[in-house]
């Protein structure tokens, strides 16, 4: 690339509002390819019949085509399950905030009564009965006891593997390739709207809390939201605002999972969080940028049939 135009795609990515994904981050190799392992794994939960992945499918975006996802014995859950892709660039995790990064996350799903159901004693139990795992540890943890933490570890070490790097808007802005006519327009769109004021940084959201609602109130109840945690008036219908990265792979939207199209999704933003309905054509234009944030499928899960 001429140095002038490096210089210039420089100063303009310094400028973005967005930023891109790095194309890698540092985790333990071993750890990974364990807590790949147990991710996969329906070991972990009470009835042997779910597994992480089996909310966080790599193959629609690392969530949960279904609305709410369904955990050991049937039982549903309330909110719907998000991406675990990029995660890890979250500020806090869960729809509402109330886990501080991933190791406080596990102990969400692991022992939540609807989804695995499992206490610690129990999870440590089945493992240390197990001689595969007990090899598999012994050789990265050097303990011939399997101990809590250390399941833990290794999960969120998969975790951090979960990047998508290289979406064609991130090497838009890395000067690397041009947007369309179209793209940009919704991009610059998506700005003048004020979609970015919540919607920004890495994850094109992950950084903040915000209200679902927050022009034009919306009927229906709210669920889990941040008020079930501080109980403060203002955090009804406050969330920690979703990444839009890969959103084209990841329907239904929503906490509740209670809208299906993309494009439905957008024009519910707009009305109840800026306060307008969006034309067809902005429509279409919004649609058009969000269809450049889909990354590539992270290098751990991308040769799996899954
Ligand atoms: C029964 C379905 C189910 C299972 C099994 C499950 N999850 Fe989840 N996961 C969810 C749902 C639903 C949420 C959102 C809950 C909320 O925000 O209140 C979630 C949230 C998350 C998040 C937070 C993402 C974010 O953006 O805040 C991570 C990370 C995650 N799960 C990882 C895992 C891991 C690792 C496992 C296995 C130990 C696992 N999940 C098992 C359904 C599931
Ligand atoms: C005032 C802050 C705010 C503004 C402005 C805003 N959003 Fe959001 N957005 C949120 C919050 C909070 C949620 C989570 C809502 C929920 O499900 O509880 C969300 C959710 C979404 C979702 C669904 C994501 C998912 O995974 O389910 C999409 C898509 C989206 N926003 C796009 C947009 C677009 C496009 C605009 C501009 C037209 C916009 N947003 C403006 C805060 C905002």
């Amino acid at each position: 690339m001429p140095f002038v135009l490096l210089l210039f795609s420089i100063l303009l990515f310094a400028a973005e509002p967005i930023k891109p994904i790095p194309q890698k981050v540092d985790y333990d190799k071993q750890k990974a390819a364990l807590g790949k392992i147990l991710f996969f794994d329906p070991i972990l939960s009470k009835d042997r019949s779910v597994a992480c992945v089996s909310c966080h499918d790599f193959n629609h975006g690392g969530a949960d085509p279904r609305p709410v996802s369904i955990g050991v014995g049937g039982k549903k859950g309330s909110v719907n399950s998000p991406t675990v892709y990029n995660a890890i660039f979250n500020f806090t995790q869960f729809w509402n905030g109330r886990a501080k990064d991933l190791n406080e996350q596990l102990e969400g799903p692991l022992h939540s009564p609807v989804e695995m159901a499992m206490s610690k004693e129990e999870i440590v139990n089945r493992l240390n009965n197990s001689e595969f795992y007990k090899k598999l540890f012994k050789k990265i943890y050097k303990k011939d006891q399997i101990e809590y933490n250390m399941v833990k570890d290794a999960i969120v070490e998969f975790e951090k593997a979960l990047i998508t790097p290289n979406a064609k808007f991130d090497r838009f802005l890395r000067g690397e390739i041009e947007l369309s006519l179209d793209e940009r327009k919704g991009y610059v769109l998506f700005k003048r709207l004020g979609c970015i004021t919540c919607h920004n940084g890495i994850n094109i959201g992950g950084n903040s809390f915000q209200k679902f609602g927050s022009v034009i109130p919306l009927k229906k109840a709210p669920k889990d939201d941040r008020y079930q945690l501080t109980k403060n008036p203002a955090d009804k219908y406050v969330y920690r605002v979703p990444t839009l990265r890969n959103i084209t792979l990841t329907a239904p939207y929503f906490h509740d999972g209670s809208i299906k199209s993309l494009k439905k999704a957008i024009d519910v933003m707009a009305y109840h969080n800026l306060g307008f309905h969006l034309n067809p054509k902005e429509q279409e234009l919004i649609l058009a940028f969000l269809r450049t944030l889909t990354g590539e499928k992270p290098q751990i899960v991308k040769n799996d049939a899954q």
